[in-house]
This record gives structure tokens, C-alpha cells and sequence, in this order.
């Protein structure tokens, strides 16, 4: 089939990618050249650097030429087109709500396009995108209105996890497809004819509204159920003496009605959809004059939770960040990527500087480019307090506290790097429990505060 998949980020190339696998004929569209050209070049180091994803640039380098285009010009390439994938940004605005700017704007551009196709054959726009409830009918209304002919709009969402984005769009959970009308579900049959049928995959046909509640329901509860560990569970562990977390989740989550995904504290969840599509959901039930509560306490819960161990720095071992120099272990969301977008780090540096430290000493395996756009002193003077470093051990240099902020393997042996590099009587302060011989740190003088547990130091 002839697909166009227009926003190639890290949701757009990774389906474009795939889809090209399949042995679709796949333009992947973007307005950002300089992306495209990355793409293009099959090089890894230059893939990799707008999107972080095992596999990725082996797809690309396999498929490029063959079933897979770059294309910052949709003209040439229109006619004959069956489906096209809509993976473009939806931000929020500082009220919450999503902003579907970018979302029109290349709609608007397509509409033109579409109405004025020779061939006028079916053709089935498909919202990949996160976006409100009712924005696939808003978006019939939006092309009918230009004049555009024979199309259909569907809802399909996506699910994919950062850090296992090929993986898991190659072997998804579920496919759902919210659509109106059985040519459009049948188009999309075609296009995931490998999923139809299989085994283990849900695929899931269902009405544009419903496909889009899908999304808002799974991310709002996979959030809600981690910050249930950290809103309850990590105050239970912080508070009685003797409790063990990592028993008591082992102890809970033995009932097999509980997941185990998600069962763990830590400071907070990040990245670039939790935040985001809470926020919208909440403001699109408190828009209908409904109620949004629950959902509330779980984005403040989470917010809270980034940051909070500075604070227990301070009211439980007494410290005083003033003129201390820090070393901020993780700067990424979560490990295995290099996006930052509402990563806890983000907080955490915000929350030293504003304590006053004289120095954050960072390092991150594989987002510290990244980091540095958005740590830019341009925006704020106090950025210049934070420097970068290639290993663990150079960021510990002289460092009187260290702040363990995602999850990197690597962090779990750190007892021995601490021990060494970090000076003696020095806090640590542990956002993802990541060091479970924190005793023999604390027998060897320092002090250790995680998540989950009490203030421990030299007796
Ligand atoms: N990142 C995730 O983990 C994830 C997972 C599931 C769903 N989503 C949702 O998918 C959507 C896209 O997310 P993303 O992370 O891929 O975003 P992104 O910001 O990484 O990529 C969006 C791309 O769209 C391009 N773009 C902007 N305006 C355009 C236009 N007019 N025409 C063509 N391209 C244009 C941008 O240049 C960019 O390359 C969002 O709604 C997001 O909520 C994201």
C-alpha cells in the first residue's frame, strides 16, 4: 500500500520505519529537513541523535531507497496514496489543554492536496497522535469543509514505550482502530494485516471516540498505578522502621490481580506523555463540568515526588546545599533513551540551584547533548553551575552529595565509585534505589536517603 506518515519523530519514524519492513511503500514526511536528511544519510550516529532506539537505524538503512522515502514535499507523492498517518506534536498549553496548532497546520496544508487529487480514490487519514476526544470527527469536519472528497478519519493510537520502540511496534500489545465506516476498518486491516489475526495481539475495532479514550484511560492509569507505589507506598516505607520495600512489593504483587509493572518507587515518572495527557485529560472532564480529582492528586503526587528528596535532604539529615557541589547521576526520563522531555532530572537540578549549590557535576550515559538544550544558560544564568562529565566516577570528583536520578544498570554497582569519589561524611541521595549495599555506606560514614526509606547515616 501507498502510505504517507507525516511527522517523523520518534513515533512517526519508528511506524514509518516498520510499516516499510511490511513491504508498504512508506513517505515519510517531515517539516524539519535537517531530520529527514539524518534519516536519509542511514548514518546511526546522525539517527540516533533525534531518535534513540535500538534497531532503528538498521530498518532504515535496509529499507531507505526501497520501501521507505524521505520527503519535505507531499505534491509529488499524493496521487495513489491509501492511508495517511498523522504523528504530529500535541504540547500542552499552561492550562492543560492540548494544543492541536501544529495538528491543523498540517492538516490545512494537506487539505489542498487531497481535494485537488486526480485520483479521487478513498483515502483514510489516521490519527496516531494524542489527542483530545472528538478530535477524529473535528478533523472530518475540518477536510469536508475544505472540499476535500472520499476520505475517511480514524483513530489509532499508539502505545509505544520509549527505550523499546521497535521491538514493541513490531510486536504490539494491541492494535486498536477507531473508525466509522467498514472500508475504512478494512483499510486499516490491510495495512496490519500481520496483527488481524494473531494470536496475541488484541486488535480492536471500536468507534474514534472510544479509540481515543483508550489512550487517555491506559496512560492516566498506568501513572495512577505509580504513583499509588509512590504516594503510599514509599510514605509507608519512609515512615514505620524495619519495612522492607523491596519485600513488600514482592509480598503484594504475588496476587496475581496485581501487576507487577509498575511496583516500584522511585522519583517520579517522567517523558513525554504522562504529564502531558493527564494534564489534557483532566482539563477536558473539568471542561465538561465533571469532576477530576483522582487524576489531580495523581499528577501532583508525581510532580511532588521529583524533587522531594532535596527537601528530605535538608528537614531529616540536616543538610544545607549552600555553595555544595552535587553530582546529578541521570539526566534522561528513563534509561535506555536520551529524551529528557518532563524527565525528573529537570526538577531536581531546579531544585539544587534554588538551594543555592555552587556546582551540579552531570552525567548521563547518553543524554547529555541533550541535557545541554535544556540546561541553556541563555535561558537562565544559573545553568552555568552545571557541568558535564563522561563517567560516573569524574562526576563524583569532589562532590559532598550525590543525586541518583534514573534508572541506568550501571548506577547499581555505585557503592564502590561513591566510596571512593565522593567525599567522606557525603549524602546520597537515591531516586531509584539503586543501591542495595547502601549499609556498608552507611558503616564507611555516609549517609543515604532513597525513596522508599528513612534517612540512614553513621551512628
Ligand atoms: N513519544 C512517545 O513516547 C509517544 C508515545 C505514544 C504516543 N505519542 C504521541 O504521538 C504524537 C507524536 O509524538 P512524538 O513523540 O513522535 O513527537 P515528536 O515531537 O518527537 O515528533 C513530531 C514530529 O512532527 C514534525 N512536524 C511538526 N509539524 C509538522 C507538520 N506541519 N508537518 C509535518 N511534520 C511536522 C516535527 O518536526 C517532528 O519531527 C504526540 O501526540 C504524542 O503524544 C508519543
Amino acid at each position: 500500500m501507498k502510505i504517507i506518515v507525516a511527522g517523523t519523530g520518534f513515533v512517526g519514524i519508528t511506524h514509518a520505519a516498520v510499516c516499510s519492513e511490511y513491504g508498504h511503500e512508506v513517505y515519510a514526511y517531515d517539516v524539519d529537513g535537517e531530520k529527514l536528511a539524518a534519516y536519509e544519510s542511514k548514518q546511526r550516529e546522525r539517527i540516533h541523535h533525534y531518535v534513540n532506539e535500538t534497531g532503528l537505524p538498521e530498518i532504515i538503512a535496509e529499507n531507505a531507497g526501497r520501501y521507505l522515502f524521505f520527503v519535505n514535499d507531499l505534491v509529488p507523492v499524493i496521487e495513489g496514496v491509501e492511508a495517511i498517518f498523522l504523528c504530529l506534536p500535541t504540547p500542552p498549553k499552561t492550562n492543560g489543554s492540548s494544543d492541536l496548532s501544529y495538528y491543523f497546520k498540517a492538516l490545512g496544508d494537506l487539505a489542498p492536496l487531497l481535494a485537488g487529487r486526480k485520483d479521487q480514490r478513498r483515502v483514510l487519514l489516521i490519527n496516531k497522535s494524542t489527542v483530545p476526544v472528538g478530535t477524529a470527527r473535528q478533523l472530518g469536519k475540518f477536510l469536508d469543509e475544505r472540499g476535500v472528497r472520499n476520505f475517511g478519519i480514524a483513530s489509532n493510537p499508539e502505545f509505544l514505550p520509549e527505550g523499546d520502540a521497535v521491538e514493541k511496534s513490531r510486536r504490539p500489545d494491541r492494535i486498536v482502530v477507531g473508525a466509522d465506516t467498514e472500508e475504512d476498518f478494512s483499510i486499516c486491516r490491510r495495512i496490519y494485516s500481520q496483527f488481524v489475526n494473531h494470536v496475541r495481539i488484541h486488535y480492536i475495532e471500536t468507534t474514534p471516540e472510544t479509540a481515543e479514550t483508550i489512550k487517555y484511560v491506559s496512560n492516566t492509569l498506568l501513572l495512577t498505578y505509580i504513583s499509588f507505589w509512590n504516594g503510599v507506598g514509599a510514605r509507608i516505607g519512609e515512615t514505620f522502621p524495619n519495612v522492607r520495600m523491596e519485600d513488600m512489593k514482592r509480598g503484594v504483587t504475588s496476587d496475581g490481580r496485581i501487576s507487577t509493572w509498575g511496583s516500584y518507587v522511585s522519583n517520579g515518572a517522567g517523558g513525554s506523555c504522562f504529564g502531558k495527557d493527564i494534564r489534557s485529560l483532566i482539563y477536558q472532564l473539568k471542561n465538561h463540568g465533571q469532576r477530576a480529582d483522582l487524576l489531580e492528586s495523581v499528577y501532583g503526587i508525581n510532580e511532588y515526588q521529583k524533587s522531594y528528596l532535596v527537601d528530605r535532604a535538608v528537614s531529616e539529615a540536616g543538610f544545607s546545599f549552600n555553595q555544595k557541589t552535587v553530582a546529578l547521576l541521570g539526566l534522561a526520563f528513563k534509561k535506555k533513551t536520551n529524551d529528557m522531555r518532563d524527565a525528573s532530572s529537570l526538577k531536581v537540578a531546579e531544585a539544587l540551584l534554588a538551594k543555592g549549590v555552587r556546582e551540579i557535576r552531570a552525567y548521563d550515559p547518553m543524554a547529555i547533548a541533550e541535557a545541554k538544550r535544556y540546561f541553556d544558560p541563555g535561558q537562565n544564568h544559573l545553568f552555568e553551575r552545571i557541568s558535564y562529565h563522561g563517567s560516573v566516577a569524574e562526576a563524583l570528583q569532589g562532590c559532598e552529595c550525590v543525586f541518583i536520578s534514573t534508572d541506568w544498570e550501571e548506577f547499581r554497582g555505585l557503592s564502590r565509585a561513591v566510596e571512593q569519589h565522593l567525599r567522606p561524611g557525603g549524602l546520597i541521595l537515591d531516586g531509584r534505589r539503586m543501591i542495595p549495599d547502601y549499609g556498608y555506606l552507611v558503616k564507611a560514614g555516609f549517609h543515604y536517603i532513597a525513596v522508599g526509606s528513612p534517612h540512614l547515616g553513621p551512628a
